[in-house]
């Protein structure tokens, strides 16, 4: 989609304007171009003849225009050549392939919490001490969490997805191979499957402190030999008041999943023992 100058400018400006609450006045939008009201106006009517944004009395910015903002972004920087195949859509987010410039793929991961219901939202909103209200402020919120998580945990192992921009509700990820565990794929050796994953949760906590808090079969790429951690906005810190809950339930449900498609169970509690560094690996039995 190609827009005029002026309508970038008066997207520019809406979104600079609702960031923090719902709509604006085509007045606003006008004092934060720093544009006349006559070219103002005229951005916003071609925006609304696009349905990219609502108009009334006041204005407001649609998903698709967050979503155009974003990826002019990528493709200024060359990180973005070519948009390719729906990835996936979950919930959460639709990721898209992406081509770069110079023939890169990656994972272009766009976040539409509240899609669903407003329960996503607030679940993954947490953490946060400013009053977030919008739509915009929480899906740009989610994708900054996520992007500093990753690039946190980047230092601490090669387990987790490779982040390597974040713009607005999004964040480019270098594209990994392989499928959800979920799909149950046939792996090398099951047992070091689920002794990675455990390491991995491992080196998040101890090294970085940091718990996935929504972890499961879902959330594990694999190319049936390496693992890779991934979907960490709602990540909390070793110091949360559920941490102890949380790590819990994300070691407990890869370890059900383990022995319900593997067949391979181990203890949780001395699991949760060994991701927190105060235990060893426990035995793996085949059941
Ligand atoms: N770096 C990546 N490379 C390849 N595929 C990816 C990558 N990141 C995510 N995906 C795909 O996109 C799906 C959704 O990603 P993610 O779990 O981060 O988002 P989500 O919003 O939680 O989605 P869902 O609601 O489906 O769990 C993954 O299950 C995977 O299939
Ligand atoms: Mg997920």
């Amino acid at each position: 989609m190609q827009l005029k100058p002026e309508e970038w400018q008066a997207l520019r400006a809406l979104e600079k304007c609702t960031l923090g609450k719902a709509t604006t006045s085509a007045e606003s939008i006008a004092k934060v171009s720093g544009q006349p009201m006559d070219r103002v106006n005229f951005g916003l009517n071609e925006l609304n003849k696009r349905k990219l944004i609502g108009s009334g009395r006041t204005y407001e910015i649609y998903v698709p225009a967050v979503d155009l903002l974003a990826l002019k972004f990528y493709a200024d920087k060359d990180f973005a050549h070519a948009l390719g195949k729906l990835i996936a859509k979950g919930k959460e987010s639709d990721v898209y392939e992406v081509l770069s410039g110079k023939g890169d793929l990656y994972a272009l991961k766009l976040f539409r919490l509240g899609r669903t219901s407003f329960r996503d939202v607030t679940r993954k909103r947490h953490a946060s001490s400013k009053q977030l209200n919008t739509w915009l402020d929480i899906n740009y919120e989610a994708a900054h969490r996520e992007f500093h998580a990753l690039a946190r945990l980047a230092e601490v192992t090669k387990n987790v997805p490779v982040a390597v921009a974040t713009n607005r509700h999004t964040v480019l990820l270098k594209e990994l191979p392989g499928v959800r565990l979920t799909n149950r794929p046939e792996l090398v050796d099951a047992r070091k499957v689920l002794r990675d994953i455990m390491d991995t949760v491992r080196d998040a906590y101890t090294k970085a402190g940091m718990i996935n808090g929504d972890l499961s079969e879902y959330n594990i790429l694999t190319d049936g030999a390496t693992v890779w951690l991934i979907d960490w906005p709602q990540w909390v810190g070793a110091d949360h008041p559920n941490a102890k809950e949380l790590m819990r339930r994300d070691v407990g449900a890869v370890s059900k999943f383990f022995e319900r498609s593997y067949g391979l169970s181990a203890d949780i509690d001395a699991l949760v023992g060994y991701v927190t560094g105060s235990g060893r690996f426990p035995a793996v039995r085949r059941v």
